[in-house]
């Protein structure tokens, strides 16, 4: 059976997935070939990405499954809240849910377009709902037979968290809470105050987190352990442009962007994270008292949250976490792919997510060709690991291009910028001369699996960054350019067979500096999409204080 995944909802993430006989051939996210962020636009690009991969056109297709309900139910969710009066009735907010649907069901969800792009299919075109979808992305690759699955988002057609159970590959729905109770309304509303992009930086707000005290009372938008918790959701909608003047009346003036960061605002974002903690470990503990079970699969924008994971991963709770890495709305075309093996009392298919290298990939002749074109000074190398290792020992920070692009928003050793963590300085160095971002904001460690142990207090399995762990306090003066204020890290673990070139880079480094650790963040500038083609390299290289280029088997410097 040959499936094509899709996500496509006009809210963002778009990104499409082709999986043969149960296995994942390919996945893209539509903003890494369009190069617009968060790109919601049909992911066309995407999908002509995945049949290309697979040799395949439409009409070989057996199912074609959106991870999104049909136009319809979204909209009528959206008019209940209204007549109840459960989100503000106002001219905007009303007009955008209107204009919204009437798009949708014009391009029949998604159906129409699909058809008018790439021809008729023969097969099925099916509607997942948003949330089962998450579901299966979750518990369909994390290896386990048996599963307590947690999905919290901003929103489904109707959903905002709900509660499921895995069992020998069958999904069995336990509960959900409506939209708007949503923890993710909650925090891109705190993230909007703060005078960031609601859901895309709320990174930032994890990230600031740490530098808070303790004392902002939220309350009066959120009790995070109100069985399970309860978000006063009205008190967080505006009237559909802005931030909703409660917010402003309770908690003082928002941060204009780009602003001076206050205390205040480090202490707002203090207590946003740790309301949201404090939710997600409810929600957790709740699903687990129901179904009995403490292995945990979580997904959906909430789960992007890799502190808050990690504090789920060391409470006591639970045995084994996975967390699937695209976990945002991307990740839905994983596992709206895999529902037609539900079909007909059917299992899913039982393959454990390893890596997520799962995009486009470029050989050296196309790489070269690429340099020559821009007439490009560059290297051939014999060993890239090698050269790559010694340059980062010179305190160097290089682009790594290499292999098969990853599938959600990490870069993990593939489109990576990589540097040495040893250096105090290393943070601000990467910031101010290639990431051009926030100061505040935390780099991450990339270890190999066997050596992680020794600086990690957990997670020392932990292939996705998409988990938080304390790094040992002995050695956290060893890599303080990794090393958060409160003493953590969002680590990287790699297995040498799962990727043995950025597994021998990171051993060779260690051969030469007695630390196996480099620090990596994604392959571009601020608010660009990571690179995915040469071209893009060679573009973020020239753009930013980069030192050198390691692309495929050659080198760049300046
Ligand atoms: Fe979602």
């Amino acid at each position: 059976m040959l499936t094509l995944g899709i996500n496509y909802s006009q809210m963002h993430d778009s990104a499409a997935c082709i999986v043969r006989d149960g296995e994942l051939l390919f996945a893209v996210a539509e903003e890494r070939i369009s190069r617009v962020k968060h790109d919601a636009r049909f992911p066309q690009l995407a999908i002509q990405a995945c049949l290309e991969f697979a040799g395949v056109g439409a009409k070989q297709l057996d199912e074609v499954c959106f991870g999104w309900q049909t136009a319809g139910p979204v909209y009528r969710h959206d008019l209940k809240l209204y007549a109840l009066g459960d989100w503000p009735i106002t001219y905007l907010n009303v007009l955008n849910s209107t204009r919204h649907f009437l798009s949708m069901w014009h391009q029949q969800s998604g159906a129409k377009r699909f058809v008018q792009r790439f021809g008729p299919v023969s097969g099925r075109m099916r509607f997942v709902d948003h949330h089962l979808a998450h579901a299966i992305s979750a518990y369909a690759y994390s290896g386990f037979d048996e599963a307590t699955i947690v999905i919290m988002d901003g929103r489904g057609a109707w959903e905002a968290t709900s509660i499921w159970r895995g069992r020998r590959g069958r999904i069995e729905h336990g509960l959900t809470i409506p939209f708007p109770d949503s923890i993710g309304v909650f925090y891109s509303a705190m993230t909007e105050y703060l005078g960031f992009v609601p859901n895309s930086d709320e990174w930032k707000v994890m990230g600031l987190a740490p530098y808070g005290q303790p004392g902002v009372k939220l309350e009066a938008f959120i009790d995070p352990e109100a069985a399970p918790y309860r978000v006063h959701a009205k008190r967080l909608s505006g009237n559909g442009s802005g931030l909703p003047p409660s917010l402003a009346a309770l908690l003082g003036p928002p941060r204009a962007p780009e602003s001076e960061i206050e205390d205040r605002h480090k202490n707002i974002a203090y207590a946003a994270q740790e309301c949201c903690e404090l939710a997600m470990l409810s929600v957790v503990r709740m699903a687990i008292e129901k179904t009995r079970c403490r292995n945990v699969c979580l997904a959906g924008g909430v789960a992007l949250n890799s502190k808050a994971n990690g504090k789920i991963l060391t409470s006591g709770l639970v045995d084994r976490v996975f967390v699937q890495p695209a976990a945002s709305d991307e990740g839905v075309a994983l596992g709206a792919a895999l529902e037609p093996y539900l079909d007909h009392g059917g299992r899913l298919p039982d393959k454990a997510m390893r890596h997520a290298y799962l995009g486009p990939s470029f050989d050296d002749d196309t790489v070269e060709s690429t340099l020559r074109a821009y007439r490009l000074r560059y290297k051939r190398l014999g060993d890239p690991a090698a050269t790559a290792a010694e340059l980062l020992c010179r305190g160097k920070i290089i682009g790594w291009f290499q292999g098969r692009m990853e599938f959600g928003p990490r870069a993990l050793g593939n489109r990576s910028i990589l540097a040495d963590p040893r250096d105090p300085q290393m943070n601000a160095k990467v910031n101010n001369a290639v990431k051009f971002r926030e100061w505040w904001r935390p780099f991450a460690p990339s270890l190999k699996k066997e050596t992680a142990g020794a600086y990690l207090e957990s997670a020392t399995d932990s292939p996705f960054m998409i988990l938080t762990a304390q790094v040992r306090p002995e050695k956290r003066s060893t890599i303080p350019a990794v090393t958060h204020v409160d003493g953590s890290a969002r680590p990287q673990t790699i297995e040498k067979d799962v990727n043995p070139l950025y597994w021998r880079l990171i051993d060779e480094f260690g051969r030469r500096t007695g630390v196996p650790v480099l620090m990596n963040t994604s392959f571009n500038l601020r608010g660009e999409a990571i690179v995915h083609t040469p071209t893009d390299a060679v573009r973020t290289f020239f753009s930013s204080g980069m030192d050198a280029l390691v692309i495929g088997s050659f080198l760049l410097e300046k």
